[in-house]
């Protein structure tokens, strides 16, 4: 069925059965489909602010003072032409991460001019860039003017210290200092003997000492791990000295002055009351978490639209949730590497046939096992295998609970999805081959 709507008037043909040869040419033509901006929505009146990766001003920031000026402490000096002092932002999702790095990076930027230094800014997605090959690769492309330095970066065909190479060219033909920030820092996963997880951060941190470049570097890991330190290598360590700082939850009050701040995103009298303080109430519940709260807001915004209501209400906003809740299982979910994929079907094999819907580590390992008998995987240590269960319950896919059997039973862990097996298994199959549960429970 080809729904276009109605042609253009020159174009439309009342004979029916028409169609399918009358190609629909709207070059000269105005599309009521795709040309219709946001300025004829009658909910939103600038939709970008309620887009996540969207870097508001600095008066919709709200409650980061201190972080804020804590971060430009650190890193100042890069516009000063003077070393910096490197460090890693630690807290739950929605914390504002990545909004006071990214934040201070431009003022910091900005700044250089008045001090005659040349400061570059890289940000790197780690979660897509996950390789420290990527990354480099990814830091240099962002960095380098081929119309100045006269190379380009070939986005294969080059290694690690191919990158790094131009990376040390570029900085000393254009910059005196760089700032990386690498947000989900704890993704970065070398890829054998090769490639080590702490590659790229032990050249970063080294590269001024070790002569590769006259440039200062400052680099902003973030991570939600707050375990990411330990696993870093001594001398990596070192260079992140003990700065480190921990970002906390909102709380309800400091979520709904942060989407006051984004009110202007929809059209005037459009909110209905109540919706703003019941988003942040609703965003609030599992730990303060903005990034669900502008994401609730924009949903419930979008609800509304869709069912050509003139205002947003309460009743959106509940819908909404629902709405979130779906996209960040399906970001969580599509985002995990494979074994914990693995576990994670275990347990939707194990919750689809069993209640009560809770399970003894041993009876998910049984499963898992038969999983990745399914996928020609090899099956990781029991200890592995423990540690990818807590992280599922840190990310609060799953939930684990410690339990003193009865009598005569030592005590025991028990796992459970903390969603509905049928949405998670909905967008693992999307990344696994497993068809169907069937044979891995006997
Ligand atoms: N203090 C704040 N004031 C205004 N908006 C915020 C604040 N903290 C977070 N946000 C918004 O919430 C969303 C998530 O924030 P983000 O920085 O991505 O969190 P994190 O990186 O900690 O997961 C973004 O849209 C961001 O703009
Ligand atoms: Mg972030």
């Amino acid at each position: 069925m080809t729904e276009y709507g109605t042609g253009p008037p020159d174009q439309q043909d009342d004979t029916p059965g028409d169609t399918e040869t009358s190609e629909v040419n709207y070059t000269d033509h105005e599309d009521p489909l795709i040309d219709a901006s946001e300025n004829s929505s009658s909910i939103f009146a600038q939709k970008k602010l309620l887009e996540i990766g969207h870097v508001p001003d600095v008066d919709r920031i709200v409650g980061r003072d201190d972080e804020i000026k804590q971060v430009a402490q650190r890193i100042k000096n890069l516009s000063h032409g003077t070393s910096p002092t490197s460090f890693i932002i630690y807290g739950k999702t929605g914390t504002g991460k990545t909004l006071v790095a990214r934040h201070v990076a431009t003022r910091v930027k900005q700044a250089g001019p008045r001090h005659d230094t040349r400061v570059a800014t890289a940000y790197v997605d780690c979660s897509q860039d996950s390789t420290p090959t990527q990354a480099a690769r990814s830091i240099v492309r962002e960095i380098n003017d081929p119309a100045e330095t006269g190379f380009n970066i070939p986005i294969t065909g080059m290694g690690m210290s191919q990158y790094l190479l131009r990376l040390w060219q570029t900085l000393d033909e254009l910059y005196d200092s760089l700032l990386v920030i690498l947000d989900e820092v704890d993704r970065l996963r070398g890829t054998g003997p090769e490639e080590n997880d702490d590659d790229l951060l032990m050249q970063l941190s080294r590269a001024r000492e070790a002569q590769k470049t006259e440039a200062r570097i400052g680099i902003i890991g973030i991570s939600n791990k707050i375990s990411y330190r330990d696993r870093l290598n001594q001398r990596v360590k070192s260079s992140f000295g003990t700065n480190d700082f921990v970002f906390s939850p909102y709380d309800q009050d400091q979520l709904t002055r942060i989407l006051e701040a984004r009110r202007d995103a929809f059209r005037p009298d459009v909110l209905s009351d109540g919706v703003l303080p019941k988003t942040a109430a609703l965003s609030s519940r599992e730990h303060g978490d903005a990034r669900r709260a502008v994401r609730i807001l924009r949903h419930a915004g979008e609800v509304a639209e869709q069912d050509n209501i003139e205002k947003v209400t309460g009743d959106h906003v509940d819908q909404a949730r629902q709405r979130a809740e779906v996209d960040r299982v399906a970001e969580l979910v599509s985002s995990l590497p494979p074994h914990s994929r693995y576990i994670l079907h275990a347990l939707v094999a194990l919750t689809e046939q069993n209640r009560p819907d809770e399970f003894k580590t041993a009876l998910v390992h049984d499963v898992y096992e038969k999983v990745c008998d399914r996928e020609a995987a090899t099956s990781l240590s029991l200890s592995r295998f423990r540690e990818i269960l807590d992280e599922l319950a840190f990310l609060e896919l799953t939930e684990k609970k410690h339990t003193g059997g009865g009598k005569n039973q030592g005590a025991f862990n028990v796992h459970k999805l903390l969603y509905d097996a049928d949405v998670i298994k909905s967008y693992l199959l999307n990344r696994t081959s497993i068809e169907t549960r069937q044979g891995l429970i006997d």
